[in-house]
């Protein structure tokens, strides 16, 4: 059978039936060039769940970092050996479990891309990583509230909102936040998104007892009432919350323990966006829109759905910059997001974003 072949950036990847391929994820490989360019004293870089290999040497063609490819999988192991030398790329090949390799190297990058659930791997990436860390997850479902195998995953309590993207995001990064401290190490996440069946996020880790403390002082959990819309978080493992909503007086409903700081860093997203400009990757428009957006993004916890808000008040929605324009108008922060094209950031509150709203329909 003639061997496929399949480009991307500046490489060109042998596919095999027996080893995944997910050509969706260009966008996400994409951003990772960017950011693994904008990354600072990385010379050791791991891909542990490697597949082809196509994001590894990627990195080690594009980038330059020096770059270890793994997989347990034998076919996969054979097909990043055949990929390496392809491409030119004198890249270290590995053939285990990924908890075991992780557990007995300590590299400056470590990235997991795994099936589903990134949380079997995050302790040995904790021990591993000495800089930066970067998970994806695809079990988007559990993550989001949508399916009970959340609470075994991450320990954590999700609730099935309109915001449900970002509180997948959150769930996650407070996940790590708590296997990180347990090697003595905090985080700052530099860039987090959310993405139709994925969600991926670039960590800075920090070594020390006080950098742990500090990620996990931004856990804590979000209040959400599902009859009125209102929504409020507080920090803390520990909380006392009132079990009624302060505007409609039901039952209010928490989802947590979370990670509530910043999903982004400013400068660390310029830089990305630089890196992006300069190399003309395929995805270049996308991802420019979509760092933009990250960018603009309120420091809040969660968001609101603008068409969600109109349907319940039965009025129908303009352009969502014109309701973010006289938000701030009114003397409010708002601002959209990168997670939908309806969503938007504020600290009004729900009662004051349903004057707005309604005086504009
Ligand atoms: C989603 S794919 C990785 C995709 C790749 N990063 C890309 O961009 O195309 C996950 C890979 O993890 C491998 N894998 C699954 N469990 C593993 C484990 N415990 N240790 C090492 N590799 C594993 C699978 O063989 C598969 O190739
Ligand atoms: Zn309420």
């Amino acid at each position: 059978m003639a061997q496929k072949f399949v480009s991307e950036g500046s490489v060109k990847i042998a596919l095999s039936k027996k080893v995944f391929y997910n050509p969706k994820m260009e966008f996400s490989r994409d951003v990772n060039i960017a950011c693994a360019a904008s990354f600072s004293g990385v010379k050791r870089y791991a891909d542990a769940l490697a597949a082809t290999g196509i994001s590894g040497i990627r990195v080690a063609k594009e980038v330059g970092h020096g770059v270890t490819l793994n997989d347990w999988n034998k076919d996969a192991f054979k097909l990043i050996q055949k990929n390496t030398s392809l491409n030119g790329v004198d890249c270290e090949v590995n053939n285990e479990n990924a908890n075991a390799f992780l557990s007995r190297t300590k590299f400056d990058a470590v990235d997991i891309d795994p099936f589903g659930s990134p949380a079997p791997y995050l302790s040995a990436a904790s021990h591993s990583a000495m800089k930066y860390l970067m998970v994806t997850a695809t079990d988007t479902a559990p993550l989001c509230g949508a399916h009970s195998s959340g609470k075994r995953r991450y320990a954590a309590i999700p609730l099935n909102t309109e915001y449900h993207a970002e509180m997948g995001i959150r769930i996650l990064l407070g996940k790590i936040a708590r296997e990180l401290v347990v090697h003595d190490k905090g985080f700052t996440p530099l860039l987090s998104l959310s993405r139709e069946h994925f969600v991926r996020t670039w960590l800075k880790v920090a070594r020390g007892a006080r950098r742990a403390d500090e990620s996990i002082s931004h856990l804590g959990y979000i209040i959400h009432c599902f009859s009125c819309g209102y929504r409020s978080y507080v920090e803390g493992l520990t909380v006392f919350v009132n079990e009624r909503c302060p505007l409609c007086e039901s039952e209010v409903q928490l989802a947590g323990p979370l990670y509530l700081g910043r999903l982004h860093d400013k400068k660390f997203c310029e830089q990305v966006m630089k890196e992006t400009d300069r190399r003309g990757l395929r995805t270049k428009n996308d991802v420019m829109k979509t760092l933009n957006l990250c960018n603009e993004e309120l420091d809040i916890p969660y968001h609101y759905d603008h068409h969600r808000i109109c349907k319940r008040l039965k009025t129908s929605p303009c352009e969502i910059d014109l309701l973010i324009d006289r938000l701030k108008d009114e003397g409010f922060l708002a601002s959209r997001t990168h997670f939908s094209g309806t969503s938007f950031k504020t600290n009004a509150s729900v009662r004051q974003i349903e004057n707005t709203v309604r005086s504009m329909g």
